[in-house]
C-alpha cells in the first residue's frame, strides 16, 4: 500500500498546530505553520546531542519544524556499529521528541556508500551476503514500523564520473556486492517491512545549471524509471538541495524541467536537505544573506509552484550546529561559521527564514 500524499498530507494537517483563527498570516510565525497552510511541510535535521542539552535549541526546533530527520543518528554506523550490537537510543530518543511535539519524524538512510561501520564494509565485498542488506532493513524499518513517516532507503547511488554508462557509482560497497540489484531489493524489503511508509530515493546535486549536474540528472531519471517499469515500490524522490550560492550555477528553467520529469514518472518529491553554502562569497556577511536569501527564495518558488513537490527540510536549522562550518570543502578557512541555515549562530532569523516564509506564502494550494 503506497502512502499517497494526500494520506502524507492528511497525517501532517491533523497535527495539532497553533494557528490563530485570522486568515491573515502573522510575520511571526513559525515555517511550519506556513507551510501547512498551503499544504506543505517544513522540517529540520536534528541531532540529539543538542536537543537533548541545549533549551534554545530545542526551542527554536519545536516552534519551526514539522517534521524531524536525524542528521546522523539514524545511518547504519550509528544504529549498527558491530556484527550483533544494535544502538537505537539516540533514534529512539529523537522520535520521543518528535512525538512528544507531535511532530513527524522520517528515517535517513537505510542504504548509502558512506557511514558504514567498519565491520560491514570489510566483508560484504567479500562474502555478497545479501542478509547483510536485507537483515538490517528489516530490523530497522520493522523497529520503527508505523512510526517514521518515510524513508531515505537508498542515498547516492548515482556516481557518473566513476564511468559507467548508466551513471551508478561502481565504488559503493553496494554496487561492488550485488550490481544495481541492491537497488531495487532494498526498496522491496524496506516496503514489506512497513507498508505504511513512503520509500525514497534521495540524491544530491541535482539542480545545478553545469553539465556535471546534469549527468547527474539524467542519470537519475533513468534510474527512476527503471525502478518504476520492474514495479518496485518507490514513491518519492528526495532531492538534497544543497545549494552553492557562489560556486556552481543555478537556473530556475533547468530546475523546473527536472521536477517536471519527476513529476511525469509520477513520483513526489521533496527537498529533503536544504542549505546554501556561502563559502567563496563577499568578505561582507551582509551581503552573503542577501544573496543566500536570494537564492533561497528562486529555489524554493520554482519548487513549490509544483503540485509534486510537498515541502522541504533544511540541513540543521542554525548556523551554530551546521556541516556547511565543518566539512572541508564549505568551511571558511578563518574559522568563521557558514550562514546557510535560516537562523544565525544567536539562533536569530535571518534574511533566509524570511525568503522561506515568503516562498511558502506564494504556495499555490
Ligand atoms: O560521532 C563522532 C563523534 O563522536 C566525534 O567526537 C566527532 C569528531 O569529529 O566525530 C563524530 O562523527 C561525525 C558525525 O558527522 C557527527 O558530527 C563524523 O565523523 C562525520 O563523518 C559525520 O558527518 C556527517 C556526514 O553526513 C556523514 O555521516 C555530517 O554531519 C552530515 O551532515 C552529513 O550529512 C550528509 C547526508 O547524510 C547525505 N547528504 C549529504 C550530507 C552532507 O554531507
Amino acid at each position: 500500500m503506497l502512502l499517497g500524499r494526500r494520506d502524507f498530507l492528511r497525517s501532517w494537517a491533523a497535527l495539532p498546530i497553533l494557528i490563530g483563527n485570522s486568515a491573515k498570516a502573522e510575520s511571526s510565525e513559525p515555517l511550519r505553520v506556513r507551510a501547512s497552510r498551503h499544504n506543505r511541510i517544513y522540517g529540520a535535521a536534528v541531532c540529539t546531542e543538542q536537543l537533548l542539552s541545549n533549551e534554545e535549541y530545542r526551542k527554536v526546533i519545536v516552534r519551526e519544524a514539522g517534521i524531524l530527520v536525524a542528521e546522523g543518528e539514524t545511518k547504519r554506523n550509528v544504529l549498527q556499529p558491530q556484527r550483533n550490537v544494535f544502538n537505537f537510543s539516540k533514534t529512539d530518543a529523537i522520535l520521543k521528541f518528535a512525538q512528544h511535539n507531535s511532530q513527524l519524524m522520517r528515517g535517513h538512510t537505510l542504504v548509502w556508500h558512506r557511514a558504514n561501520p567498519k565491520w560491514l564494509s570489510e566483508e560484504i565485498v567479500v562474502t555478497r551476503d545479501e542478509k547483510l542488506l536485507t537483515g538490517y532493513i528489516e530490523a530497522i524499518v520493522g523497529r520503527y514500523r508505523s512510526q517514521l513517516n518515510s524513508w531515505d532507503v537508498v542515498n547516492e547511488a548515482i556516481e557518473p564520473d566513476d564511468g559507467l554508462v548508466s551513471g551508478l557509482r561502481q565504488q559503493s560497497i553496494w554496487f561492488r556486492a550485488f550490481g544495481e540489484s541492491y537497488i531495487e531489493t532494498a526498496f522491496h524489503c524496506a516496503r514489506a517491512a512497513d507498508p505504511d511508509a513512503s520509500l525514497y530515493y534521495n540524491e544530491a546535486n541535482l539542480e545545478g545549471d553545469v553539465a556535471w549536474s546534469e549527468r547527474r540528472r539524467r542519470a537519475t531519471l533513468k534510474l527512476l524509471e527503471r525502478l518504476i517499469s520492474k514495479n518496485v515500490p518507490i514513491d518519492a524522490l528526495g532531492i538534497q538541495g544543497h545549494l552553492k550560492a557562489y560556486r556552481v550555477k543555478y537556473s530556475d528553467e533547468v530546475f523546473s524541467r527536472f521536477l517536471d520529469d519527476v513529476a511525469s514518472l509520477g513520483l513526489q518529491i521533496l527537498i529533503t536537505e536544504f542549505d546554501v553554502a556561502d563559502a567563496g562569497g563577499p568578505e561582507d556577511h551582509v551581503q552573503r544573506d542577501a544573496d543566500v536569501a536570494s537564492l533561497t527564495h528562486r529555489f524554493l518558488d520554482v519548487a513549490f509552484s509544483k503540485p509534486s513537490v510537498i515541502g522541504c527540510l533544511t540541513w540543521g536549522i542554525t548556523d551554530k550546529y551546521s556541516w556547511l562550518s565543518r566539512d572541508e570543502h564549505y568551511r571558511w578557512p578563518d574559522g568563521q561559521s557558514s550562514r546557510g541555515l535560516p537562523f544565525d549562530q544567536e539562533f536569530k532569523q535571518k534574511p533566509m527564514w524570511d525568503a522561506m516564509v515568503s516562498a511558502y506564502d506564494k504556495t499555490p494550494i
